[in-house]
């Protein structure tokens, strides 16, 4: 849809842009041809400019809304699962039984991972940080399916969807279990998606693991949750890497590493660590000062988003998984649990994060709910990881048939010295 032209008056010049609609969210400017007028425009951190167009997720900040394909994800989260969730935001629109059925076999018949790929994992030292390994795992998956880097063969990249989405549990579990010194746990087909992650996290040769259903659902909204965001940082680097026609699995292997920073995904994690360096709920009032206090350089983690300016809608249905998890196993005193309401609260009250909009994003919660789901802190961005494989592959997927494409290539505004001459070592 096209609206009215902008004006840009720069230098006695007046140059029109056209103004382009979506169908929800604001108009946004297209500057595509101001480039060639000898402009460029500046928006380091893309604080207003819209990467691409996408049809996948909106989200609402300011009205803290979140829709995959235009359905509100408290309503995917309540009655949804995550792998068709997966098929709508591959496919547009969600599955009827039939193909509901042959998505969920394709997916848990192709859990397995290449024999050949034991030799990575023990290629690691075992103090290896699961997102180090899983990111090299995921890289070297082009190595073993050469025929992935065929990006223009619609089946080529069909098949490497769905081989991603079936192995990256497995890779992620294996990454824990190494770690842990433990045998590789295989996965079993005949299992849910959450509930097979679970056994094979859980489970050893000796002892087998069955999840509680009420544990499995928790978990399985939790990948929900995390299954695509529109142009994070990290599908922004998937999109960025798959722009050049790079091999999929390396361009998911660059999302991962992206997720992994604490400022995106491994904000859940610091979040555990940020109540447990508190310690004690007295001390909550020393680190929301010290939050508030720009030279400390420390942040309440797991609180501010760059786009909800609201509270974070998956944060709402996380706090609510929270006290269903706490309940099912008995937890409700949890300590580091009534820390973080606490913690909530008194953030909530606080002028501070009042006035700057900061409000607990879905790390806040999704945290202490992998911790009562036994989930080590260190798997946290792993998980993160492993649900947000399904948007990223969507987003990917997306800007390959996309018309028009072309590799992404940013300006910049130069800052460094003008032209000068080389002078040999011994005149410097
Ligand atoms: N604690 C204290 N102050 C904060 C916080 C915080 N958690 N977050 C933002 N601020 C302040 C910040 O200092 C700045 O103040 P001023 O305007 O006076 O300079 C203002 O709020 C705006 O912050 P910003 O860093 O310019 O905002 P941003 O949009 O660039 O960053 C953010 C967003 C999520 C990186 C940031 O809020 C943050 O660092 N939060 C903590 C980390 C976190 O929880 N990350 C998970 C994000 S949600 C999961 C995901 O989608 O990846």
């Amino acid at each position: 849809m096209t609206t009215p032209n902008a004006t840009l008056q720069i230098d006695g010049q007046t140059i029109e842009l056209p103004t382009l609609k979506g169908a929800l969210g604001p108009a946004v400017i297209d500057t595509r041809a101001l480039g060639n007028q000898g402009y460029f425009t500046y928006d380091p951190g893309f604080l207003s400019t819209a990467s691409c167009s996408s049809s996948i997720t909106y989200i609402d900040g300011d009205a803290g809304l979140l829709y995959y394909r235009g359905y509100p994800i408290e309503q995917l989260a309540e009655r949804s699962d995550f792998l068709e969730t997966a098929y709508l935001l591959w496919n547009g629109e969600l599955p009827n039984a039939g193909q509901k059925q042959e998505f969920d076999a394709l997916v848990s018949h192709h859990s397995m991972l290449h024999d050949q790929m034991l030799s990575l994992f023990k290629g690691f030292r075992r103090d290896a940080h699961p997102m180090a390994v899983m990111v090299s795992i995921l890289g070297a998956m082009a190595a073993f399916y050469p025929e992935s880097s065929d990006v223009a063969d619609p089946r080529q990249r069909e098949i490497s969807m769905f081989r991603l989405l079936a192995k990256v549990p497995t890779v992620a579990a294996w990454s824990y279990k190494y770690n842990k010194g433990e045998p590789f746990i295989y996965p079993r087909n005949d299992q849910g998606y959450a509930a097979n992650f679970l056994h094979m996290l859980h489970a050893t040769p000796c002892e087998s693991y069955e999840p509680s259903p009420v544990l499995a659902r928790a978990l399985d909204r939790i990948f929900i949750l995390h299954a695509d965001h529109e142009q994070n940082a990290s599908t922004s680097t998937v999109r960025m890497a798959g722009s050049s026609y790079a091999n999929p699995f390396a361009c998911i292997a660059a999302g991962t590493a992206c997720l992994w920073g604490p400022l995106h995904g491994g904000a859940n994690e610091s979040v555990l660590a940020m109540l447990a360096q508190i310690g004690d709920a007295a001390r909550i009032g020393e680190f929301v000062n010290r939050a508030k206090d720009k030279t400390s350089g420390f942040r309440l983690m797991g609180f501010g988003h760059r786009i909800y300016k609201n509270m974070d809608p998956r944060a709402a249905i996380m706090r609510q998984t929270c006290y269903e998890v706490l309940d099912e196993l008995g937890l409700h005193d949890d300590p580091l649990f009534k820390m973080a309401l606490k913690l909530e609260q008194i953030a909530l009250e606080d002028d501070y994060f009042i006035k700057k909009k900061l409000y607990p994003n879905v790390d806040f919660y999704s945290g202490i709910v992998l911790r009562a789901l036994g989930i080590p802190t260190s798997m946290f961005t792993a998980i993160f990881a492993l649900a947000r494989t399904a948007g990223w592959i969507a987003q990917w997927n997306e800007m390959i048939v996309s018309p028009g494409h072309k590799i992404a290539r940013p300006r910049q505004l130069y800052t460094g010295p003008q032209r000068r001459e080389f002078a040999p070592v011994n005149e410097r």
